[in-house]
Formats: structure tokens, sequence, C-alpha cells
């Protein structure tokens, strides 16, 4: 089976961040979020890769994955000129999936299961689409699937992001199609929001008699749309991570729970770490740095006299300053300076971002 990852979109939501690059490139865990996707679908089997790729910054696409060859998978890209939705985005493989069964991963979905046994499943079955669902809280949020009470097992509706919700089962951002989709696809038309939804597609492809199974999710799923979205799923992979250390850590200091710290790195001076936590490659942690929990430090990162908790710091950052930071994110190459004066701070900031305070 060929996979294919939605790579498109302006991820207006998570401006400034996405002002700089694909929302689908910000790490969660030190790790670029579609970086997920792609391992879940080599973990599949679904070595074969497309990467639909849009008008934000496409060749950072490029330049994170190349050919795949570092990542065990080969990687076609496939141009979106706009974004006008999941379904046109699919319709643009059709030469590239020819005639198999194959999968599509949104990029900016986190699922803490892998794929394995629902492709085996999918693959095994006479299904002509499966879709995974997950109960959520805000079902207005996301495409929606209304199960038929009189046929178990079976599916009545798949909505957009209905007004009154019948159910609160998501349809995740996580298909398993059949090449049916396309033909489906070339007579749907527009939403409301002017695009072609998936959630439309599958509806018309079971209207006209085709037979669409479905999962549900079990561990958690996010869609990562919004800042709060994203620092939520650096907790959830966080407490799942292990512990590595190679890292030189002086007697002052101390580190406590889960926590991987990468080579070259310092923790030093009275600092202390508390896991689940990540830290790259040679940061200079100290002195009197409170870090973690929930806490994703990018490479080069150099912090001083800050407390951190449950947010990311991103590559090359320079922090030296009395601040408590909580929920924030700090793009890359960033700088936080004081005056000496602690305080309480929450902060978005995107790349190369300079603040004295
Ligand atoms: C898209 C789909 C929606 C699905 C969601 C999952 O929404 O249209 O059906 O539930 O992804 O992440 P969007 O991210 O375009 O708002």
């Amino acid at each position: 089976m060929k996979g294919i990852i939605l790579h498109g979109g302006h991820g207006t939501r998570l401006r400034p961040l996405t002002h700089t690059g694909p929302k689908q490139l910000l790490p969660i865990a030190n790790k670029a979020m579609s970086q997920y996707a792609l391992e879940d679908l080599k973990k599949a089997g679904a070595t074969e890769i497309g990467i639909i790729i849009g008008d934000v910054y496409p060749e950072k696409v490029k330049e994170y994955y190349g050919n795949g060859e570092k990542f065990g998978v080969t990687i076609t890209y496939i141009y979106q000129d706009k974004p006008k939705g999941i379904s046109h985005a699919i319709r643009l493989c059709k030469d590239f999936i020819g005639n198999e069964k194959f999968i599509v991963y949104l990029g900016d979905n986190v699922l803490r299961k892998n794929l394995i046994d629902y492709t085996k499943k999918f693959e095994a079955s006479d299904s002509d689409a499966m879709i995974l669902l997950c109960e959520v809280g805000e079902p207005r949020r996301f495409g929606i699937a209304e199960l038929d009470k009189d046929n178990p097992g079976k599916i009545k509706k798949i909505m957009e992001k209905p007004k009154d919700p019948p159910s609160n089962l998501a349809v995740i951002g996580i298909y398993f199609l059949t090449p049916k989709i396309f033909d489906i696809i070339d007579n749907l038309k527009p939403s409301w929001r002017g695009e072609l939804e998936i959630t439309d597609a599958l509806d018309m492809l079971m209207n006209q008699g085709n037979k669409i199974e479905y999962d549900t999710v079990t561990g958690w799923w996010k869609d990562t749309g919004t800042p709060e979205d994203i620092i939520h799923a650096n907790k959830l992979v966080l407490d799942s991570i292990g512990t590595e250390n190679q890292f030189l850590i002086d007697d002052d200091s101390e580190i406590k729970g889960n926590i991987v710290i990468g080579k070259g790195t310092e923790i030093s001076r009275d600092s202390f770490v508390t896991g689940p936590a990540i830290i790259g490659k040679n940061c200079k942690i100290g002195p009197a740095v409170r870090l973690g929990p929930y806490v994703s430090v990018g490479d080069n990162c150099i912090l001083k006299n800050c407390n951190l908790e449950e947010s990311i710091i991103m590559e090359d950052c320079k922090i030296n300053a009395k601040i408590d930071l909580s929920s924030s994110i700090v793009a890359h190459s960033s700088e936080i300076e004081d005056n000496d004066v602690p305080k309480k701070q929450q902060f978005l900031l995107g790349e190369r971002s300079c603040l004295k305070i």
C-alpha cells in the first residue's frame, strides 16, 4: 500500500509560528509533527510515500525529508497550487496511486497507536474505504460520523463540522481508501468553506452503495490546529518518552523522571530537570534553571536562570532571564533577556524573536 501525507494549508490559527514554515514541520518532542505520520506509514509497510506540498514554504518540506532515504522510505512530492480541500489534494494523487489501496494521513494529526493492525484489517477486507473514529469533546470542530442505530457496525452519515452534531465521533485525519474515491471526487461540489471535503466524498461513496467500515481509536489522537493543541500534543508524546543519558551534569544539578538528553548537552550549576522532558544536542542548561515537566528543548539552546514548564523551545534559542514560562512556544533562534525582575509569563514567539524585559 502507498501512503499520502498532506503537508499543505496555511495554518492561520498557528501564526506567527506559521509565518516562517508549514505547520506540519513544527516540532513535537523535538521531531517534526509530520514525521510521526511518515514513521507510522513506514511501520505499516507503506514505504512509497507521496507528500502533498502547498505554497507555504514547500522548499522547507523538501529540505527536511529529501528523497526519503534518511527515513527509510521513497518520497514523491505532489504540488497543490491552492488549499482547495483534502479531497482535492487526494485527487492529485491518482497517477501516483495507480490501482492499489492506499492510506492518507493528514500531516497535522498525531496518533498514539500505530497503524499496523488497522492496515492489516483494511488489506484483508473488501471495503471501499475505512475510517477511524475517536470520541471528542468538541464535535463541531471535526468531521463527524453518525452510526446507524438499526444496523450495528454500519455508518449512517458522515458530515463536515456540523452545527448540531448527531454524535461526538470525530472522523480522524487518517483514511484508508481505494482508487474508487477518485471518481467520487470528480463529482464533488465545494462546501461552504470552498473546499472539496473528504467527509463529503466518503458520504457520497457510501450513498452510492459502496462499503465503508470504521474502527475506533484506542489511546489518544490529536489534531494540532492551535498553539494549545501543540503544547498538549507535546505533553502526550512526552508521556511515553524513555530515558537516554548522554550528557554532562555537575554535582550541584539534578535530574528526575524520564528525560532524553542529546550528545554534548551540559546541565550545570544548581539546575534541576524534571521529566518527562527532552533536550536536544549541544545545549547549555544553567545556572539556576528549573526545566520541566513537559518541556521540549531543541538543539544548541543556551538557557540560564529561567523556569520552564509545559513549553516548547525550538533550536538555537537563548534565554537568560529570571522568568517563569508556562504553556509557551518559542520558535527557532529567538532570544529572551531580562533586567532581573522575576515574572510569570506566557509567550508565543515566532522565529528570530528578540525580547528584552
Ligand atoms: C479536517 C477534516 C475533518 C477531520 C479533521 C481531522 O479538518 O476536514 O473531517 O475531522 O481534519 O484532523 P480541518 O483540519 O481541515 O479543519
